[in-house]
């Protein structure tokens, strides 16, 4: 029984615009997990895995047609074109709704419709919000039961007037007779991810893929959440969370925005090379930090699980991720292998002899198409990674010491340079960027701007959202967190990458904890503050001075080359702007020019 008078009502309407056969009100409840995965089972869309290898885990194939998110169809249908700014598709809220009204009449006909209560974060945390997602597709109930924390303990927590983010999702494939079914219906030909910022609604229509259709990761907790965190003083963030201890036992909490296929899951659970250095995890995709009664800005990860790209992932990239595989998993679009389990491409250095591809077609390693889709994903509960921070649900969240900016940079942009200020970090947010092509050392490549990686995420004006990390730092001047700028990606003139990543991240991280205590030097130069040469330990890396410096170097020159490419890119916000990011260009660009001068 929900007592929430808005909520039924709610329900009532979606119920008598899309006309299904039945409702079902989910409770989380390990028995409608299951009783999912048997539908989807009949529908021959789901295979249980050998259960000797992976207990309780499922293959699933998606309709070829759909297999990742769709950027060219998501929407931001805010009052007028200029609120979702040019980074975005802006469709007008009363032409969307009345598009989408037609297109959810009778859209579930024949099918159930499922109404899935779950909360973004852990329940009762005063920086968790809630949403209700409709849904007529059992592959998203059951990936929201891992995702999301479902249960009726939060209808309990709502209450009778408690606001929830209302999301309506349908694969857009009513049934006149079920026979008519196919084993993983979508509607790809209409497809709408909508989300209308000013009544916190999201509308999905015609796939039943990731974040297309688990409504609560991107369009909740990215899209809509920022615009929620622009009204009321907090930040909706594309990162990851991480916990590092140092050999005295001493933690602090980092928080990181990367690009997608940037590595963020991997340094999330990474291993430290760093001996008695230790990383857990809090979160490895999304951050929410809202600022406490002492000032300091605490983070919540809104997620319950991780849904990975499946594809690089094996025991030598992240072991952690590797680990929490065992059991209890969702797999999608991955390959079979003979025994019943299941492989992708760079899971093991060698290819098993024969799979079953993600098409369901019999391959070997001489196929020429890759096994697995290289967008396949593993969906598993964070509670069953080996590195899961003990405090990864608290209630509070965990102050955040530091944020990370990095995207994929072959040039320019060295290994870490530390803010001088929170403008300057914002500075250095908005102009992350990634190489598109392979660039010669020294020389710019072609740049995907990315700023703090919500390119794809951001529910408003790019600008605005600028605006609004620079007022919260006016705001909350004496605890903000440092801001760092990190480049794992630089390549040397033979274009091989100079710095070896992963676990050997831990001497940056290390660096940058060190920042925060005050004990790690740094040296002030036109682009903030860079490590000294002997403060970040390289020992054991084999690396030379020569390398060592230019992993550190401060190109001048490409940062002078690169200034009058971001005086481009921000022309698009027009005077949206904000007047501070103006200013750190042209400050930045004064002390490059002075030091070319004092040079010369
Ligand atoms: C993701 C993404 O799926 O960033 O996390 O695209
Ligand atoms: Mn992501």
């Amino acid at each position: 029984m929900i007592k929430h008078k808005r909520l039924n009502h709610w329900i009532q309407n979606i119920e008598a615009l899309c006309k299904p056969d039945s409702v079902v009100i989910c409770d989380g409840s390990r028995l409608e997990f299951d009783s999912m995965m048997d539908l989807l089972q009949d529908a021959g869309v789901a295979k249980q895995l050998n259960p000797s290898i992976r207990p309780n885990s499922y293959l699933v194939r998606s309709d070829q047609k759909d297999v990742a998110r769709v950027e060219s169809r998501t929407f931001i249908c805010s009052e007028q074109p200029e609120d979702a700014g040019p980074t975005n598709n802006w469709a007008d809220p009363a032409e969307m709704k009345s598009t989408l009204e037609n297109l959810f009449k009778g859209s579930m006909t024949g099918r159930t419709m499922y109404v899935i209560p779950f909360s973004m974060g852990p329940i009762g945390s005063p920086i968790a919000h809630i949403g209700v997602e409709i849904t007529d597709s059992p592959y998203v109930v059951a990936s929201m039961h891992i995702m999301t924390r479902v249960s009726s303990a939060v209808l309990t927590e709502l209450g009778e007037d408690g606001d929830y983010v209302p999301c309506i999702h349908s694969v857009g494939k009513p049934l006149d007779n079920h026979s008519d079914d196919v084993p993983w219906p979508c509607n790809p030909d209409n497809l709408y991810v909508a989300h209308f910022p000013k009544t916190r609604e999201i509308w999905s229509f015609g796939s039943g893929y990731g974040g297309n259709a688990l409504l609560g990761k991107k369009c909740f907790a990215l899209r809509i959440a920022s615009a929620m965190a622009r009204e009321e003083g907090w930040l909706a963030e594309h990162m990851l969370i991480l916990k590092l201890t140092n050999p005295q036992g001493v933690a602090r909490y980092i928080a990181g925005a990367f690009p997608s296929a940037c590595g963020k899951t991997n340094l999330a659970m990474l291993v430290p090379s760093m001996p008695d250095w230790k990383v857990e995890t809090v979160g490895d995709d999304i951050c929410w930090m809202k600022f406490g009664d002492d000032g300091q800005l605490y983070a919540i990860n809104p997620e319950a699980g991780f849904f990975g790209v499946a594809p690089g992932t094996g025991m030598e990239t992240n072991p952690n991720a590797m680990l929490s595989l065992k059991e209890n998993c969702l797999f999608t679009n991955v390959a079979e292998t003979d025994e019943g389990d299941i492989w992708w491409e760079g899971m093991t250095e060698e290819a098993p002899a024969h799979l079953i591809d993600w098409l369901g077609q019999d391959w070997t390693p001489e196929s020429t198409e890759p096994a697995a889709h290289p967008n396949a994903r593993f969906t598993v509960s964070a509670s069953q990674c080996p590195a899961i921070a003990q405090e990864w649900q608290d209630l509070q969240g965990v102050p955040i010491s530091a944020i990370l900016f990095g995207g994929r940079r072959a040039t320019v942009v060295p290994l870490v340079n530390e803010a001088d200020s929170w403008e300057q970090g914002t500075f250095f947010g908005s102009i992350v960027s990634s190489e598109k092509t392979a660039a010669a050392a020294g020389r710019i490549g072609e740049l995907r701007r990315d700023p703090m990686a919500m390119l794809p995420f951001c529910g408003y004006n790019m600008a605005d959202y600028w605006q609004h990390w620079i007022h919260l730092g006016q705001q909350h001047k004496d605890q903000l967190p440092k801001i760092f700028y990190v480049n794992w990606f630089r390549k040397d003139a033979q274009g091989r990458f100079m710095w070896p990543g992963f676990g050997e991240n831990s001497r940056v991280l290390k660096w940058i904890f060190e920042r925060c205590e005050g004990t790690a030097e740094a040296l002030s130069t036109p682009i903030g503050k860079l490590p000294t040469l002997d403060s970040i330990d390289f020992s054991g890396l084999n690396m030379t001075d020569e390398e060592i410096a230019s992993l550190l170097r401060v190109e001048i020159q490409g940062w002078l080359e690169e200034l009058p490419l971001i005086r481009d890119y921000y022309q698009q916000f027009g005077d949206k702007l904000p007047t501070e990011l103006n200013h750190q260009l042209n400050q930045m660009q004064q002390k490059l020019e002075a030091a070319t001068q004092s040079a010369s």
